[in-house]
């Protein structure tokens, strides 16, 4: 598929809203990424807000088409840019932030994809994995309440992840 990033900023207001919304729901923990990952980032106008939420973290925007990276360039120059296809990509440094929006939906194999992404996210330093566990436990220990025999339904931790194309 070929992209056009006039066309596609037609309605550039309107695409933007999902992505701040995305963008709103990351809760990284202190100390801030140092590396950002915008997986699939067009023309860059996402890529470019990445870097006002974390200003000291080196932001690269990476997308397979070469009319929307040119744009990308220009549209943030304080982020770096690489011409890349996110099915085989691997981060020369591993990231702290994978921010992708409305772009993985165009290549399939989300069952190897996913896992192949994850994998290359730098690991939390032990105790804020403690702490991201424990929040995570109290968030989700309400909908997995003790029953009257004691014991709870579904008790090991878990991710959802829902995915449809
Ligand atoms: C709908 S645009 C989304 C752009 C941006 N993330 C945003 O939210 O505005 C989808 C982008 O994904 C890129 N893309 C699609 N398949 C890709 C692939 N396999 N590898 C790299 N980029 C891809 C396209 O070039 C396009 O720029």
């Amino acid at each position: 598929m070929q992209w056009d990033p006039a066309l596609y900023l037609r309605y550039g207001d309107e695409r933007l809203r999902p992505a701040l919304d995305l963008l709103a729901r990351i809760d990284a923990p202190a100390p801030a990424p140092a590396h950002v990952v915008d997986l699939g980032c067009g023309p860059g106008n996402v890529t470019t807000i990445l870097k006002q939420r974390w200003p000291a973290a080196d932001v690269l925007g990476i997308d397979g088409s070469a009319p929307m990276l040119d744009k990308a360039r220009a549209a943030a120059p304080h982020c770096r840019f690489e011409q890349a296809d996110f099915g085989t990509w691997t981060a020369d440094t591993a990231p702290n932030v994978i921010y992708t929006n409305a772009a993985l939906h165009w290549l399939g194999g989300h069952d190897t994809l996913f896992p192949r992404l994850f994998a290359q996210l730098a690991p939390l330093p032990p105790d804020l994995r403690a702490e991201f566990l424990a929040a995570y436990t109290a968030a989700v220990a309400p909908h997995y309440p003790r029953r009257p025999d004691g014991t709870t339904l579904l008790p090991f931790r878990r991710l959802f992840i829902l995915a449809r194309r």
